[in-house]
């Protein structure tokens, strides 16, 4: 397999422009301004079948063409650097180890869409990561390939940083283009979509670092090449973040539509402990979840991922052992979008919070059978009918974690009890939040980890 995305472990200090430069750096700006048209780079990148890495999947190509070419406003730019999804954390790899690569991909896109600025949105906690992503602009604007007169080309580009303060919903592009514009980061109702009126009501393009990163490496080497890895449709390799019960986690560069079997048992080296597999969430916390059943078959390409009845998102695998509450797990995800909602949407602000309540009392063994029916039906009323789909997040995991793992949550109700810990106990208080834990009563007869999978299996 060859590896272009994490080129830094192979060769030491590429963060460095001289370095970068020794190894082709900057080769396919040069291309991109001297030998192509705007439509050639983009024609390239759209014949490439790049597909987002930000989590929408959505062709890169096709979202550049979308641009007007006669634009009389000023046409921005925007990196998203903003990477806040849980268990995802390929973004900020990239911007400690290449950054001329994203500076790069920036370049050739202001070129492709005829932009003079990028904005780099970066996530507030991103300390370090911005420090060496301004000194590799530094170095690149020292070589003339930031600012007025690009290589000498006659076409101009300015790149500026631009913190966030550590909020998700700065990472939905339109909530982005709100914080940059200094406003609480609200998104947008869309259409217009940014393309036509993005930042300061003119054209934007919004990408992902991860997505940038790739364009370098089309345009030196062509729309062909890049065609050979993956499948057809969504090809490439992909940064996967692997974390959880497993052995090795980490950031592995493998081909998209690699075997999540092998990725789990293989490159990650198998289930924490010895433990048993007892399911995967592929692609952050806001998709469904798959059980172990079905994870085994799945090949993590934004397809078949589809296919199989999830999405890829970001490509953040977490990986659960058989000693793990899946109650628990939703309750956990379930309070991340609930404390992330910016609150705009009725069914968001209200929904996120509701299912959050619930599942604090499933948890702890106070809830009843019936408040799964309720669960299901708050997560399909929030469904769609949105701003932005942060609602649906959350929506997705509830109506997979409740059927896949039904018996486990009907178990709470009959135990009073959450059946995974030892005293019964959860580290979390009732629906008043007063951060005092509440001990229900211990368990008569607690199910075993096997057999909660057993019944689960038999509920799909
Ligand atoms: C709630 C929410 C949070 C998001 N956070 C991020 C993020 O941190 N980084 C990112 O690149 N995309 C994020 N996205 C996706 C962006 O809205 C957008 O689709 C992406 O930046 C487009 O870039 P791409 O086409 O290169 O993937 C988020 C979307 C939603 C709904
Ligand atoms: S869905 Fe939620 S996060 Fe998105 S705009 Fe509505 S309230 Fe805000």
């Amino acid at each position: 397999m060859q590896r272009y995305l994490t080129r830094w472990l192979d060769i030491p200090d590429l963060r460095r422009i001289e370095v970068y430069e020794a190894h082709g750096g900057y080769g396919a700006l040069r291309k991109a301004l001297f030998e192509m048209t705007p439509e050639q780079i983009i024609n390239e990148v759209k014949n490439s079948n790049l597909r987002g890495r930000g989590g929408a999947a959505f062709p890169t190509g096709v979202k550049w063409s979308f641009i007007p070419k006669d634009s009389k406003k000023p046409v921005y730019v925007c990196c998203n650097a903003d990477e806040s999804e849980p268990g995802t954390f390929a973004n900020r790899y990239e911007l400690e180890n290449d950054p001329h690569a994203i500076i790069e991909g920036i370049l050739i896109a202001c070129r492709a869409v005829g932009s003079h600025t990028c904005f780099v949105y970066m996530r507030g906690e991103f300390f370090t990561q911005k420090q060496i992503f301004e000194t590799a602009l530094g170095e690149a604007r020292a070589r003339g390939y930031v600012g007025a007169d690009v290589m000498g080309s006659g076409f101009g580009v300015e790149i500026t940083v631009h913190r966030g303060a550590g909020a998700y919903i700065c990472g939905e592009e339109t909530g982005l283009l709100e914080s940059l514009e200094g406003k609480r980061a609200y998104p947008r109702n869309r259409p217009p979509f940014p393309a036509i009126q993005g930042a300061f009501g003119c054209p934007t393009v919004v990408n992902n670092i991860e997505t940038l990163s790739n364009v370098p490496h089309i345009i030196a080497r062509g729309a062909e090449w890049y065609k050979t890895m993956g499948p057809a449709s969504s090809p490439g390799n992909k940064l996967f973040c692997l974390s959880g019960h497993i052995n090795k986690p980490g950031l592995y560069e493998l081909p998209m539509g690699f075997a999540l079997k092998d990725l789990i048992y293989e490159v990650g080296g198998g289930i924490l402990d010895g433990r048993k597999l007892k399911a995967v969430i592929p692609g952050g916390s806001s998709f469904p979840v798959f059980t172990a059943e079905e994870a085994v078959k799945v090949n993590m390409d934004f397809d078949s991922v589809r296919a199989a009845g999830s999405l890829m998102g970001t490509a953040g695998v977490m990986v659960m052992h058989d000693g793990t509450c899946m109650v628990e797990v939703l309750r956990t995800v379930a309070h991340f979008y609930h404390h992330e909602s910016c609150g705009q949407c009725t069914p968001c602000r209200e929904g996120t919070g509701w299912i959050e309540k619930l599942l604090i009392e499933l948890e702890a063994g106070r809830g009843r059978t019936e408040d799964l029916q309720t669960l299901l039906s708050v997560a399909t009323n929030m469904e769609g009918n949105t701003i932005c789909v942060l609602a649906d997040s959350l929506s997705m995991p509830v109506k997979s974690f409740i059927p896949k793992f039904r018996a486990e949550f009907e178990e709470h109700v009959r135990l009073g009890c959450c059946p995974f810990k030892e005293d019964g106990a959860t580290p979390h208080a009732t629906g008043g939040g007063d951060g005092v834990a509440q001990t229900p009563a211990a368990a008569p007869n607690r199910l075993s980890a096997q057999s909660t999978d057993t019944d689960a299996e038999a509920d799909n």
